[in-house]
C-alpha cells in the first residue's frame, strides 16, 4: 500500500517536496521522514539542486475550497456534526503541516542556527502526525478527508509574510497556533461528553503537542527580536495590525499561552482594538 519514498537531497529538497506533493499519504509520509533525517543529522540543510517552492502547497482534488463561511455547521451531538468538526480539524491540520515545512523551506538561508530547524521540523512532523490521527477518526466513523467542502483561507496567512520571517513567526504560531490553544480545551470536554472518546484522545494530544508549537514560535520570534534590539510585544503587534485581517477573539487561553512564552503584553492590546 505505501510506496517508498523518493530519494530527499537535503532538508530543504524534503521539506519542499513535502509541500508539492498533492498525494496526502506521500505529503505526511515525506514530512515525517524528512524530520526523522533531519533529527539524526543525515541530512544537510541545503543542496545545491534543491528544487524551487511551488506557489502552493499540493492538495488533492477533492476537499472543495470555498471561503470561509460556506463550511458545516458543526453540532457534535450528532455523528455527522462530528465528522464536519473533525474534517474541519483535518483540514487546518493538513495546512498546518505545510506552513511548519514553508518555514523550513523558505527560511533555509537565513542566519539562525540549527536549532531552529530542529523545532521547525519537529512541528511538522507532529502536524503530519495530528493529520493522520484525525483522518483516522474520520475513517472510524465512515468518512474520509475530502468528503466536505473546506476553508481556502489558511494559505493566505503564510502567502502574507512570506518574506519576512519574523512576520511568519507572529502569524502563524503565535496567533494562529495560540488560537488553538484557547479552543482545544472546550472542545475536548464537549466530545467527551458525547462519549466519543477516541476523538476527545485525538484533541488531547493534540492540544499538548500544540502547547510546544507556540513555545518554539514564541522561542524564535524573541530571539529574532533580540537580535535586531526590538521590543518582541511592540513588535509583535505592528506586524500583526500590517500582515493579519482576523480579530483575536477573547476568551483567552492566558495560562497555556504563558507557559508557552506568550504573555498577555503581547496579544491583550489587539483583542480590544481588531474587533472592527
Ligand atoms: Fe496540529
Ligand atoms: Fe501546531
Amino acid at each position: 500500500m505505501s510506496e517508498p519514498l523518493p530519494p530527499i537531497a537535503s532538508l530543504r529538497a524534503g521539506a519542499t517536496a513535502a509541500i508539492a506533493a498533492s498525494d496526502l499519504r506521500l505529503k505526511t509520509g515525506l514530512a515525517q521522514e524528512t524530520a526523522r533525517r533531519w533529527h539524526q543529522r543525515r541530512l544537510s540543510l541545503r543542496s545545491p539542486l534543491d528544487p524551487a517552492l511551488p506557489e502552493r502547497p499540493g492538495r488533492p482534488e477533492k476537499p472543495e475550497l470555498v471561503r470561509p463561511g460556506h463550511t458545516e455547521k458543526r453540532s457534535l451531538h450528532t455523528v455527522p456534526g462530528r465528522i464536519a468538526m473533525l474534517h474541519a480539524l483535518a483540514h487546518i491540520e493538513l495546512n498546518a503541516v505545510d506552513l511548519a515545512l514553508d518555514i523550513v523551506a523558505r527560511f533555509a538561508s537565513e542566519p539562525v542556527p540549527h536549532s531552529f530547524f530542529d523545532g521547525w521540523m519537529q512541528v511538522a512532523f507532529e502536524e503530519a502526525k495530528h493529520f493522520n490521527l484525525v483522518c483516522d477518526r474520520l475513517r472510524a466513523l465512515g468518512a474520509d478527508y475530502g468528503d466536505l467542502p473546506a476553508h481556502d483561507g489558511l494559505w493566505q496567512a503564510a502567502h502574507s509574510t512570506r518574506n519576512d520571517l519574523t512576520a511568519r513567526l507572529a502569524v502563524v504560531p503565535l496567533i494562529l497556533e495560540a488560537r488553538g490553544l484557547d479552543v482545544t480545551p472546550s472542545l475536548q470536554d464537549k466530545m467527551r461528553e458525547t462519549g466519543d472518546l477516541d476523538s476527545a484522545e485525538v484533541l488531547r494530544i493534540i492540544y499538548e503537542d500544540e502547547k510546544g508549537h507556540v513555545a518554539i514560535g514564541a522561542k524564535w520570534f524573541r530571539f529574532l527580536c533580540a537580535r535586531e534590539r526590538k521590543d518582541p510585544a511592540k513588535t509583535f503587534q505592528a506586524l500583526v495590525r500590517a500582515n493579519f485581517r482576523g480579530a483575536l477573539k477573547a476568551p483567552f487561553n492566558d495560562i497555556a499561552r504563558a507557559e508557552a512564552g506568550l504573555t498577555p503584553s503581547f496579544y491583550r492590546a489587539l483583542a480590544s482594538i481588531s474587533h472592527a
